[in-house]
């Protein structure tokens, strides 16, 4: 499987999967990097690590469905099979979502459905809520939402600020994002194997395509030259049954 991980800026979850992809036992490869900003940070990881990259801005490209047709044709050119958002603040149109056949995914730093959206940990902090965390979910048109793949919690300390916050929490972002990953391939792999033995099935069932039988010439020329034999033979006889038919006749008279 390989993966596209979008950033835009620092890329502290784009490291933490590419040191998870390093390991033999995970099941996908980063393959593709997309930045919206240049000067994204993060880029320096996939460069380290000879990953192809690509800042890819919208204000080179006059709408947005142009930019993310673009960003498409690099997704299909790296054979992607899954997107992967870490810190990509940027959302995807229905466009995108519609013209991608893959899963994409999205790390959000709380406990989703609660505090969607910027400034996470200062409304957490400020709500006096006891926990918070991280969590990734499948991207859907509306903005951090759509089915959650895994959650991590963590305590909000009594003087906690919102940086000391996001540190805690940043730390779980690294182990769910690889937790995710592997959970997404294997259902993706339990999908595809279900699929092709469908697949299978149907091809059996269906009236199967008679394959052409290969002739051996030989046997061609055997068979002819055994019908020449017999329409020879027939020949004569019928001659010699008509002429001893006709003396038989004559011998009467
Ligand atoms: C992460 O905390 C991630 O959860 C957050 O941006 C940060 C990116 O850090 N994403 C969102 O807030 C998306 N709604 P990173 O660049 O070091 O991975």
């Amino acid at each position: 499987m390989k993966i596209a991980v979008f950033i835009s800026g620092r890329g502290s979850n784009l490291k933490a999967l590419i040191d998870s992809a390093k390991a033999k036992a995970f099941p996908a490869e980063i393959a593709l990097v997309v930045s919206n900003k240049a000067t994204a940070g993060g880029l320096s990881y996939a460069a380290e690590e000879n990953i192809p990259h690509f800042a890819v801005s919208p204000k080179d490209y006059p709408d947005k469905q142009t930019y993310e047709a673009a960003i498409i044709e690099l997704l299909s050119a790296h054979q992607i099979d899954i997107v992967c958002l870490a810190g990509f603040m940027k959302l995807l149109s229905p466009y995108f979502i519609g013209h991608f056949h893959g899963p994409i995914l999205n790390i959000h730093p709380s406990l989703l459905p609660a505090y969607k959206g910027l400034h996470t940990h200062e409304r957490v902090i400020v709500a006096g809520e006891e926990y918070s965390g991280c969590t990734v979910h499948h991207v859907t048109e509306d903005m951090d939402a759509g089915p959650i793949i895994v959650q991590k919690k963590v305590k909000v300390s009594k003087n906690e600020t919102p940086d000391t916050l996001a540190a805690k929490i940043l730390k779980k972002e690294h182990q769910a994002y690889a937790q995710a990953i592997r959970i997404v391939v294997s259902e993706l792999k339990a999908y595809t194997s279900q699929t092709t033995t469908k697949n299978e099935e149907e091809n059996i069932m269906a009236s199967p395509t008679p394959t052409p039988t290969k002739v051996d010439p030989e046997e061609i020329q055997r068979y002819q030259l055994t019908w020449t034999r017999f329409t020879v033979i027939s020949k004569y006889s019928i001659i010699f049954i008509a002429l001893v038919l006709v003396i038989m006749a004559l011998t009467l008279l």
